[in-house]
């Protein structure tokens, strides 16, 4: 893959606090207008890396290139691009929902018109225009979420980068949230996202850079990750032929609280021969599905080291 077509590209960046090592030799790339999911146990670096890619913090050592441009050296050109939602929002709470939207279009030098055009497509976008002038603090939880998430698109920045931003949002939120980074990502955006709940991310992104102790530790496409999974969830009407017909041909199993067995297969090949020889044994199989998402596996598969 050539630079041009990477909207960021790390090259050993570490990070040190006092003796603390927050990142250690981060290497990894993020290829321009896809969804990559960074993923980690708590105190594992996501924060700490995004912060560094987003123009926010200086690494200790190692070197970046953000959209082309360096964030160390060329800070401008790349806050210019980046779009950063933190993790928490923090904001001037005497402003309205709106005048937070317009304050962050006057950093970034839009001009008073398109400012105000753009907050308004913005509100309406994350379903606050009711809350459009209304104090800030006044907003939940979940909508300050979603004012942060307009709040990183005010300058149609080029890369998104959203730490945890499903934190807090209810459900149906959730879900738009999905299709607002999905469409983004269709129309050319990069979005790096980061988030404990990973069967929320099997749906959105295409790949995924894990991270360990502040190291890069792995990296695997949500495809390659479905191909490999390797454990499988099967019900039958009655459990008894299925448990039998296991044993018979010596494929190991655990059986659920709920009848249902929890088998290893890997690969989804197999997982296909498997389920055509039960039905070919005439076994009344009513569920059969991976056990867990794809990034789920991958993980817990990960050596974690929680901290
Ligand atoms: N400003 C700081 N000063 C000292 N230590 C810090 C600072 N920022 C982060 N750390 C430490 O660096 C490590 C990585 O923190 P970071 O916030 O990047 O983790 P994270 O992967 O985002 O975790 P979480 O999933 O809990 O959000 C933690 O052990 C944290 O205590
Ligand atoms: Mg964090």
């Amino acid at each position: 893959m050539s630079d041009g077509d990477l909207s960021v590209s790390a090259d050993r960046l570490s990070r040190v606090f006092g003796s603390f090592v927050a990142v250690a030799d981060a290497s990894f790339t993020v290829p321009r207008g896809g969804v990559t999911a960074l993923i980690g146990p708590n105190g594992s670096g996501k924060t700490t890396l995004m912060l560094m890619l987003a123009g926010l913090l200086t690494p200790t050592s190692g070197s970046m290139k953000v959209c082309g441009f360096d964030p160390v050296t060329q800070n401008y050109q790349v806050r210019s691009r980046v779009g950063w939602m933190p993790d928490q929002f923090g904001m001037w709470d005497s402003l309205t929902a709106r005048e937070a939207l317009t304050m962050t279009g006057a950093t970034y030098r839009l001009s008073a018109e398109h400012r105000a055009l753009r907050a308004s497509e913005l509100l309406d976008l994350v379903h606050l225009v009711e809350f459009a002038d209304q104090p800030a603090h006044v907003l939940s939880r979940g909508q300050k979420q979603r004012l942060g998430l307009a709040r990183a698109l005010m300058h149609s920045p080029q890369m998104l980068i959203l730490d945890e931003p499903a934190n807090g949002l209810d459900p149906r939120s959730r879900i738009e949230l999905r299709g607002i980074v999905r469409q983004l990502a269709d129309t050319g955006t990069t979005v790096l996202i980061s988030s404990h709940v990973l069967a929320e991310l099997d749906e959105m992104v295409d790949d995924a850079v894990f991270l360990s102790a502040g190291r890069t530790v792995a990296r695997e496409t949500v495809r390659d990750a479905r191909l490999s999974r390797s454990t499988w969830h099967v019900r039958a009407i009655d459990k008894d032929p299925l448990v039998n017909w296991l044993e018979e041909i010596h494929v190991p199993f655990a059986l659920g609280a709920d009848s249902s067995v929890s088998v290893n297969i890997s690969g989804e090949e197999n997982a296909a021969r498997f389920l055509r020889d039960a039905l070919a044994q005439d076994i009344s199989i009513v569920e059969f599905a991976p056990r867990g998402g794809a990034l789920e596996q991958t993980y817990l598969q990960l050596n974690e080291e929680r901290r």
